[in-house]
């Protein structure tokens, strides 16, 4: 039985293309000369996202660390919406590394969703000198752990407007900012807009075993350099990864594909009883009373999922095509009402 992951869109293995490339890839020193494979990929990244420069980092965690790096100082306050991949899902190295206090925005309209008003009520006014000073807004788009929800264009002005009034930098999480432009039909580089720092990912979604960039202005992404050394992070010949991320890319048009398999698996799944909401993009969350038992179910059945709190997650994917997703489904119809009861229960 050939199991079906939907635990994440970080499980895909490189292609033969993507391995093919990574052998072949013109590789130097980066951290004494730079290496001009991992300079083309930054370039591009510079390019698709409309600022001056990007740094490839090894994860998207340390793309973000070193963002918190550059924009906080310790004890400062930074905003984020509630169940940000920054405040839950990296070990706190907000506040380890980078010295930050976080606070949570609740959801105000939506998942995932906050607003520019909420943005302005909680960075406040600037007291005098024992006050604790806000000073950097973090987006997530997609919302991970909101099931994938986008940003759109008109609430990202509104939260970067919200932001320069409140003389706050903006760092965006964009681990999957291409699932989002491709829902909203919008530019990389218009949901880049008013972003001081942006992290997008190449081993989620588009298939590289992995890289992320930190994208920014020239000076920004110098010291960034220098903070990921300090990190460990410099790599040699990273070339050989970089490689991988340049047919990474090619995968973006294809996104749209990914985005239909989680709505056909929705459909199904609604169609088996399951309650749950449209997903705009890759990530499917179905609530259901027993996590742990589900769970059990499914993998038993060659479907493996995760879960966000009470509700399993399901991510779609390129190494899942679209016909295993009828395959799912009438596995998953085989325990439906043993899932579906223990909710009852
Ligand atoms: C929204 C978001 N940001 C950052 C990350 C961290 O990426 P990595 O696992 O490459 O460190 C993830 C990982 O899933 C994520 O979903």
């Amino acid at each position: 039985m050939r199991f079906l992951d939907f635990r994440s869109d970080t499980v895909t293995k490189p292609s033969p293309e993507m391995r093919r490339a990574m052998a072949e890839a013109e590789v130097g020193d980066d951290v004494l000369e730079r290496d001009p494979t991992l300079d083309r990929l930054e370039r591009r990244l510079a390019e698709l996202l409309g600022k001056e420069a990007a740094l490839w980092t090894p994860t998207g965690c340390m793309a973000n660390g070193i963002a918190m790096m550059l924009h906080l100082r310790r004890g400062d306050r930074f905003l984020a919406p509630a169940q940000a991949h920054v405040l839950g899902s990296e070990l706190g190295t907000a506040s380890w590394l980078a010295g930050g206090m976080p606070e949570a925005l609740p959801w105000a309209v939506g998942p995932g969703r906050i607003t520019g008003d909420q943005v302005r009520k909680a960075a406040g006014s600037s007291g005098p000198y024992y006050t604790l000073r806000t000073t950097l807004l973090c987006l997530e788009n997609t919302h991970n752990f909101a099931g994938g929800t986008c940003l759109s264009l008109r609430d990202h002005r509104d939260l970067t407007q919200a932001a320069k009034e409140k003389k706050l930098a903006v760092h965006l999480d964009g681990a999957r900012l291409w699932h989002a432009a491709a829902f909203l039909g919008a530019s990389l580089q218009d949901l880049a807009e008013g972003a001081d720092t942006v992290s997008v990912c190449l081993s989620k979604g588009l298939g590289a075993p992995m890289g992320s960039l930190l994208v920014s202005t020239k000076d920004k992404v110098e010291e960034a350099r220098r903070i990921r050394k300090m990190l460990g992070g410099g790599v040699r010949q990273g070339g050989v990864m970089a490689a991988a991320g340049l047919v990474a890319l090619d995968y973006l048009p294809r996104i749209p594909e990914d985005h239909a398999k989680a709505g056909e698996l929705a459909t199904g799944l609604r169609n088996l009883g399951f309650q749950l909401e449209t997903p705009e993009t890759n990530i499917l969350l179905v609530p259901v009373a027993s996590v742990p038992k589900a769970t059990d179910l499914l993998k038993e059945r060659g479907v493996l999922v995760t879960h966000v709190g009470s509700a399993l997650r399901f991510i779609t994917h390129r190494d899942i095509a679209a016909d295993e997703i009828k395959e799912a489904l009438s596995r998953m119809a085989t325990c439906a009402e043993a899932i579906l009861a223990a909710a009852e229960a």
